[in-house]
C-alpha cells in the first residue's frame, strides 16, 4: 500500500541528511555560484539566504566573508543547518511574506527553485515586496529556478515517470518521478513514488512549482522596483555542462534553469 503524506510535508525536506545525499553538491557550486553573481555586481556583506534548506550555500557564503542570515520555513532544516552549517544565523520566515527590518541586506539569494514555491501571484508579489523591503538601495536579488518557459511544446517531459535511485546509509532509495502541467493553476506538478529496499512502506509525495515564465518575471520584477540585469538559461549550478568560475551569463532563456540577477532601483518607501 502507498501512503499519501500531506502536501505540506516533504521526505526529503523533513530528512535534510537525505536530502543532500539525494542532491550532492560536494564542490559548493550553488554557493560559488551565488558568490560569483554577488562580487561581479559589487553586493555588500549581508546576505539573506530565503530557502536555505541545509544551510551549505548560506554556510559558503559566510565563509567567503559575507555576513549571512539563512531562512526556511521548515524547522528540521534549520536545526540541521545550525548543526552542520555553522556561521550564519539562521531563522523562520516564510517566502511568501518575511519582515525582518527595512533596508538591513545588501542581497537575496533564492536557489534551487525556492522561488517557485510561490505558486500564486498574491504570493509571488508577497515575496518580491518583502525582498524590496528588506534590501538596501542598490541591493540584489540573485535566484536559480526552473525555466516554466523550458516545458512549452516539450510534451515528452511531461505524463511520464521517470526512474532515480541512491544508496544512504546502506539503503538503496528509488523515486518514480512524473510530472504534469496544471495549466489553470500555471503549476507544473509533481508526483513522485518513495520506495526503499529496508521493507519500508512506498511514500507517495506531491508537491509543485510555479510554472514561471522569463518575461512574465521581467514585469513582475519591474513592478516591484527591481531591474533585471540577468536572466539566462545558464551556465549555472544546475546546468549541463555546469558553471565555473570565468564564465560569462549566457542571453537565452530556453533550456531547463532560469538564473536572476536583478537590483532594487526603487527601494520600498
Ligand atoms: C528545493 S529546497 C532548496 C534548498 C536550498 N536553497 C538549496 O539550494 O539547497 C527548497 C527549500 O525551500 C523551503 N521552503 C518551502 N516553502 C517555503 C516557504 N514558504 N518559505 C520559506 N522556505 C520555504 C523548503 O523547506 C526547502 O528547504
Amino acid at each position: 500500500m502507498t501512503s499519501t503524506t500531506a502536501s505540506a510535508r516533504n521526505l526529503l525536506t523533513d530528512n535534510p541528511e537525505l536530502y543532500e545525499a539525494r542532491f550532492p553538491d560536494p564542490d559548493r557550486l550553488a554557493g560559488r555560484w551565488a558568490e560569483d553573481c554577488l562580487r561581479r555586481h559589487g553586493a555588500g556583506v549581508r546576505v539573506l539566504d530565503m530557502g536555505c534548506g541545509t544551510g551549505r550555500d548560506a554556510a559558503h557564503l559566510h565563509r567567503a566573508g559575507r555576513r549571512v542570515t539563512g531562512a526556511d520555513l521548515s524547522e528540521t532544516m534549520l536545526a540541521h543547518a545550525r548543526a552542520h552549517h555553522p556561521g550564519p544565523r539562521y531563522l523562520r520566515a516564510d517566502l511568501h511574506g518575511f519582515d525582518l527590518g527595512q533596508g538591513v541586506f545588501d542581497a537575496v539569494v533564492c536557489l534551487d527553485s525556492t522561488l517557485l514555491y510561490c505558486h500564486t501571484n498574491d504570493q509571488l508579489d508577497g515575496f518580491l515586496s518583502s525582498c524590496r523591503r528588506a534590501l538596501a538601495p542598490g541591493g540584489l536579488l540573485v535566484a536559480e529556478m526552473r525555466n516554466g518557459a523550458h516545458f512549452l511544446g516539450r510534451t515528452h517531459l511531461l505524463d511520464t515517470p521517470a526512474a532515480n535511485e541512491f544508496a544512504w546509509r546502506g539503503t538503496v532509495h528509488r523515486s518514480t518521478t512524473t510530472l504534469t502541467v496544471d495549466r489553470t493553476a500555471q503549476l507544473l506538478r509533481r508526483t513522485r513514488v518513495w520506495t526503499a529496499d529496508d521493507g519500508s512502506e512506498p511514500v507517495e509525495q506531491r508537491s509543485a512549482w510555479r510554472l514561471l515564465f522569463p518575461q512574465e518575471l521581467r514585469h513582475l520584477l519591474a513592478a516591484h522596483g527591481l531591474e533585471v540585469l540577468e536572466l539566462h538559461d545558464g551556465p549555472g549550478p544546475r546546468t549541463e555542462p555546469p558553471w565555473h568560475e570565468g564564465l560569462l551569463p549566457g542571453r537565452a532563456a530556453d533550456a531547463d534553469r532560469l538564473h536572476l540577477v536583478a537590483r532594487v532601483t526603487a527601494p520600498a518607501s
